[in-house]
């Protein structure tokens, strides 16, 4: 076929190749870069027009008769849908991957594993399972067929230990994915398959509670025993010649942790009596606690923990959509826009906030650059526009004294709350002894926190990280110290460690022990760039809110979406209405020309809502002045091809 048939212009200018070029894209974007050969058939594409692209590079093949879109570079979401596609049609990620995907297991380099109804000849890179899949047995997370977690998990026990499974079946109850009737449902469908006898035998141990380990019991007590802001007991003390678990030697109060293994025959129950009447005779009263107690212990503000968790803090809701209360300042719903440097200015806020954000967070602002600044420095960082409240201006530094003084600069400008940089990780910041520094510096951090407050008289909230490294938790205890010492009103938590700065995976289960432990609201930031993230990372973490950055750039439509004020995606007219109005804020805030170069970088982001394959964008991504970029919007918008600048 030569190439003159592609080339092939419609009368508006447009060529057919584009057309064609914007359905593969399309279908990649909504399969995470991929794209199947069948597919394309499907949607009326030619073998020709197939070859033709993979000729020019636009098709890359991954296996055969499955494409990557525009280029090589998959992401891991991307690799399991490609082998999903390969296994045809009724396919589900299965067995490890799929356990990688909830994240109930942790990732596992070998073969990606599918489950196909049909045989497939064997690839590179993918380990087939046949089997048929029954409705209730897959279902579609992050646009990826998947088997169930009740399924996985049940798959799973056929190439785990018990052990493993066990944990598996744990790290699904605490991200509350896993319901444990569908498992005894396949139990009953499945009686015989392989893995069947060891679900049988966990979930019967975990029944008698058998499983739990000593230590394991020991760490929930003392947890419970926190949450309840009791004193810590001493643990494993011998008292009148028997050793228990924990005691409280003033009161006299005996801890045993029943962990039903060593306490279940009908020996060790007279033993323990007679132990219990020993014990009280010489006045100590003895508490037995089991495993399930700890299980369903209360926690702050009352309930089980887990229901805690999904209500947040604030108030025994569930939803996005609920109206909460941050140190008395009301936010009418739960989605946050996050701090964003050089990027959160006030018409950033102002957009979110039109698309329905309850919440938004300036960039960080230097608390020296305001007390020492000059004007034009304090008129633009602490621009706030009449329709944005409530905001709630970011600062950060490291001098209390300093940090009093922008703290009332701030308040005076009209914020109705602000927020202190603890965990900013960039280099320049940290050696002033700023952002994640403060995390080795808790004296001057609460220091910093009393300041903000006693100099502004607004609540005042703190964004942190979970600590330097994996296993640092400073940021934990530090949080806590902020609460307690300084008042602060509430943290925004960004679980990755400083080392991760901002890539790899959000630790949700830290940021809920954060919200179900600290007595003021926790809003969760990190990984939410898409809704079905936002909402799993909400219901994750049990935080009051949650906090968008990059997954909003370019993309107020998200916060409406999330609020259930706007369905599905905008029309490029739309897109490009909103970047116009973008233009014109910044020509109004920096003057033309430094606009020119400010919204450089906000070009791709738009382009990338509108959806434009890289010839359409390409003129408004190079755009070098707002000329450029309206004249390249109005193009788009008709739906033409301007030449790049
Ligand atoms: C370009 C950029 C600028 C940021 N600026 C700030 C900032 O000024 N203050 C802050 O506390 N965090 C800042 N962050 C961190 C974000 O607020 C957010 O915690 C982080 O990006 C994780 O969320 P995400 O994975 O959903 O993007 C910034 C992140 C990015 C990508």
């Amino acid at each position: 076929m030569s190439d003159a048939i592609w080339n092939h212009r419609h009368s508006d200018g447009r060529s057919r190749e584009d057309d064609l070029d914007e359905v593969i894209a399309r279908c990649g974007r909504q399969q995470h870069g991929t794209v199947a050969r069948r597919q394309l058939l499907a949607l009326g594409f030619g073998a020709d027009a197939i070859d033709y692209r993979l000729k020019r590079r636009r098709l890359h093949v991954v296996h055969a008769g499955v494409y990557a879109v525009g280029h090589e570079a998959l992401s891991r979401q991307g690799r399991w849908m490609a082998a999903v596609l390969a296994g045809g049609h009724g396919a589900g990620l299965s067995f490890r991957s799929a356990g990688a995907l909830w994240e109930v297991r942790p990732t596992s380099a070998s073969k990606i594993e599918v489950t196909t109804p049909r045989g497939q000849h064997p690839r590179p890179g993918i380990q087939f399972h046949r089997a048929s899949l029954p409705g209730d047995e897959v279902t579609v997370d992050e646009g990826i067929p998947v088997t169930t977690v009740a399924r996985t998990l049940f798959d799973l026990a056929a190439v785990l230990t018990p052990r493993q499974l066990e944990r598996a079946i744990n790290e699904a109850e605490v991200r509350r994915l896993w319901d444990q009737l569908s498992l005894l449902d396949l139990l009953r469908r499945y009686p015989r398959r392989p893995g069947s006898r060891t679900v049988r035998a966990v979930l019967g141990a975990r029944e008698a509670g058998a499983t739990i380990t000593r230590s394991e019991l020991e760490v929930r007590f003392l947890e419970l025993v926190d949450r309840a802001r009791l004193p810590q007991p001493r643990t494993n003390k011998v008292v009148e010649g028997f050793e228990v678990d924990a005691v409280w030697p003033e009161a006299r109060i005996a801890v045993e942790l029943d962990a039903r293994s060593t306490h279940a025959t009908i020996a060790a129950f007279e033993r323990d009596r007679e132990r219990d009447r020993i014990l009280l005779a010489a006045g100590w009263r003895t508490v037995r606690v089991t495993w399930r107690q700890l299980e369903f212990a209360p926690g702050p503000p009352g309930g089980r923990p887990s229901e805690t968790a999904r209500r947040g803090y604030a108030g025994g809701v569930s939803r996005l959509t609920d109206p909460w209360t941050l140190g008395g300042a009301r936010i009418a719903n739960r989605v946050v826009l996050a701090p964003l440097a050089g990027i959160g200015n006030w018409f950033v806020r102002l957009q979110a906030k039109r698309f329905g954000a309850g919440l938004v967070v300036s960039e960080m602002v230097s608390s020296f650059g305001l007390a020492y600044g000059n004007e034009r420095t304090i008129r633009e960082f602490l621009r706030i526009h009449p329709d944005e409240h409530p905001v709630s201006i970011q600062l950060f530094g490291h001098d209390p004294a300093v940090m009093r003084e922008a703290a009332a600069m701030t308040a005076a400008a009209g914020a109705d709350l602000i927020d202190l940089n603890m965990g900013c990780p960039v280099r320049k910041v940290c050696r002033t002894g700023a952002g994640a520094a403060l995390l080795a510096d808790p004296e001057r951090a609460v220091a910093l926190a009393r300041a903000a407050r006693d100099g502004s008289g607004l609540p005042v909230t703190v964004k942190l990280r979970p600590g330097r490294e994996p296993a640092d938790r400073s940021g934990l205890v530090l949080a806590r110290r902020l609460v307690e010492d300084a008042g602060v009103d509430g943290i925004a938590f960004h679980p990755r460690h400083v080392s991760q700065q901002h890539g790899g995976a959000p630790d949700y289960v830290l940021a809920r022990e954060l919200a179900e432990t600290l007595p003021v609201p926790v809003i969760v930031s990190g990984g939410l760039s898409s809704e079905e993230r936002v909402r799993r990372a909400f219901a994750e973490s049990g935080a009051a809110a949650v906090m968008l950055a990059r997954g909003s750039l370019g993309n107020p439509w998200r916060f409406g979406r999330l609020l259930g004020m706007y369905r599905g995606q905008p029309s490029r007219a739309e897109v490009a209405d909103e970047l116009a109005w973008v233009i014109a804020c910044a020509e109004d805030h920096l003057g033309v020309a430094r606009a020119d170069r400010y919204l450089r970088k906000f070009y791709p982001w738009y382009a990338d809502s509108m959806g434009l394959t890289r010839r359409q964008r390409e003129a408004l991504v190079s755009a070098p002045t707002t000329v450029h970029a309206r004249a390249a919007l109005a193009s788009v918008a008709r739906g033409e091809r301007v030449l790049a600048a």
